[in-house]
């Protein structure tokens, strides 16, 4: 069972700050296409604020998308916050939830059932992008769940009433962070859904984060790009990825 740190441990604040350095890291705008300010400002509520949700939540700052970035410890998120500017702002989950109609999940997958009690009525109608994967040695028994029933069909069975969409799980925080407005060919971001609105979304959210959006099919074919899945941390442009979900 995992304890709560205390606010101010050193390596959980180089932890949090993950996201923000992450991306710091990457390549120089130089070798890439600039990112562009997307057409309209669309709030966005992060669920897990650490490699993935500190990397994708800080790419949509880029885009001018203003974030609310949420922990179980929010005071522990001000220097990821702090270093992405004013249109990044730390909360709870409960906050993040409330602050808009589409949410980022980037949670470990074991807290999804937690999720699911806290917050059991405000999952309702929200846009649900989910980057979560789900490993029995980290997860505990939803992930055996995941496998039997599909990942995505979990998500959406602990989320009651939200519109899930599967996306950018299929690689590391990493790569999401080096390969941002990739030049010479945009990196594809598989995704999957049952809500063509809600993938609509998803796949806007997908170009504004510096890639090209590729729908796999619903959302019980988000196992392909899971891990274990044939297409999981396929890297390549949008055409070299369809070739592969054609093969594969
Ligand atoms: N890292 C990657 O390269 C990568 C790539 C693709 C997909 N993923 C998937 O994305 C998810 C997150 O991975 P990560 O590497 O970003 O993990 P991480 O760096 O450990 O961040 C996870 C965040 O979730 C929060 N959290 C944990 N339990 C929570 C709960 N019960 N309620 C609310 N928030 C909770 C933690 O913050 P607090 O403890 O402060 O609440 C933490 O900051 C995982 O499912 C992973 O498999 C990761």
């Amino acid at each position: 069972m995992r304890t709560n740190p205390p606010a101010f441990d050193p390596v959980r604040r180089r932890l949090l700050g993950a996201g923000a350095a992450v991306l710091a890291a990457g390549l120089p705008l130089a070798v890439r296409a600039q990112p562009a300010k997307a057409a309209a400002a669309q709030p966005i509520g992060v669920i897990g604020s650490g490699r993935i949700g500190g990397t994708i939540g800080g790419l949509w700052v880029m885009a001018g998308h203003p974030v609310l970035f949420s922990s179980r410890h929010p005071e522990a998120l001000k220097p990821l916050v702090d270093g992405l500017g004013p249109l990044a702002r730390a909360g709870t989950v409960a906050e993040a939830i409330a602050f808009s109609d589409v949410l980022f999940l980037a949670t470990p997958y074991g807290a999804l059932p937690q999720l699911s009690r806290d917050h059991a009525e405000a999952w309702k109608g929200k846009i649900v992008l989910d980057a979560t994967n789900a490993y029995d040695h980290r997860d505990g028994p939803i992930a055996a769940e995941a496998k039997r029933d599909g990942i995505g069909k979990t998500t959406a069975r602990y989320l009651r009433g939200a519109r899930v969409v599967r996306a950018f799980n299929f690689m590391g925080a990493g790569q999401f962070a080096s390969e941002h407005h990739r030049q010479g060919g945009l990196v594809a971001v598989p995704i999957a859904g049952d809500d063509k609105a809600a993938l609509d979304v998803a796949a806007q959210l997908v170009r504004d984060a510096g890639f090209d959006p590729v729908v796999v099919g619903p959302l019980a074919s988000a196992d392909r790009f899971a891990p274990g899945g044939p297409l999981f941390r396929q890297v390549g442009t949008a055409e070299e990825f369809r070739r592969k979900m054609g093969e594969r």
